[in-house]
């Protein structure tokens, strides 16, 4: 069954490592027969959340910016993707101000159940990516209908373009193949 994803990009850098594991997911989740789309941060203005919480009230927020489009196809995915660098040990600053902007959807019917997440760092360490994993798992325990399905992590991958022919580029492939 084609399925709606969603591929959230939040590297400040266009067409860095993890832009191009989310490039290689849409790829491989459009091959598959699904509707799939990137959505890149790096040109979208999206302010803090102010913890107002009037959204658990309206289901929107306060803030008239990007995020609130983007909320709205996060709230009508079946599947989200989100991709990172990894700074110091955690998510983009970027990603967690998104989450935090997602606040309208946990009162709401959100459609999405499956949520990867693609991560690419300088470290090696297969252990880099644990705080990202960490964090994106608080989100997702606050939406109960929803799991992490997945995650690939790019390790040793610093400059732009170092992610060519990484392994990590057909892990993601892979995995949007069979969302
Ligand atoms: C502010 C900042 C913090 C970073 N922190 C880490 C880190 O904790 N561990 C690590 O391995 N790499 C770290 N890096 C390196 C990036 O994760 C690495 O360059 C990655 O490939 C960037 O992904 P991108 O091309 O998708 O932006 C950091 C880079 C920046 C700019």
């Amino acid at each position: 069954m084609s399925k709606k994803v969603l591929v959230l990009s939040t590297s400040p850098r266009k067409g860095g490592n993890s832009d191009v594991l989310a490039d290689e997911f849409v790829r491989g989740a459009l091959e598959a027969g699904n509707a799939a789309e990137k959505i890149s941060l790096y040109d979208k203005t999206i302010g803090f959340c102010k913890g107002c919480l009037t959204c658990q009230s309206t289901q929107r927020c306060i803030i008239h910016d990007d995020a609130q489009a983007i909320v709205e196809k996060m709230r009508e995915a079946d599947v989200i993707a989100f991709a990172t660098p990894i700074y110091y040990y955690g998510m983009s600053g970027q990603m967690k101000t998104m989450l935090d902007r997602a606040n309208p959807l946990f009162p709401s019917d959100y459609q999405f159940r499956d949520i990867y997440l693609l991560a690419a760092a300088a470290e090696e360490d297969e252990h880099t990516v644990d705080g990202a994993v960490t964090g994106l798992q608080g989100w997702i325990d606050c939406f109960e209908r929803a799991h992490l399905a997945g995650t690939v992590f790019a390790g040793g991958v610093t400059a732009v373009g170092e992610i060519q022919g990484h392994p990590a580029r057909n892990r993601a492939y892979e995995m949007g193949k069979h969302v």
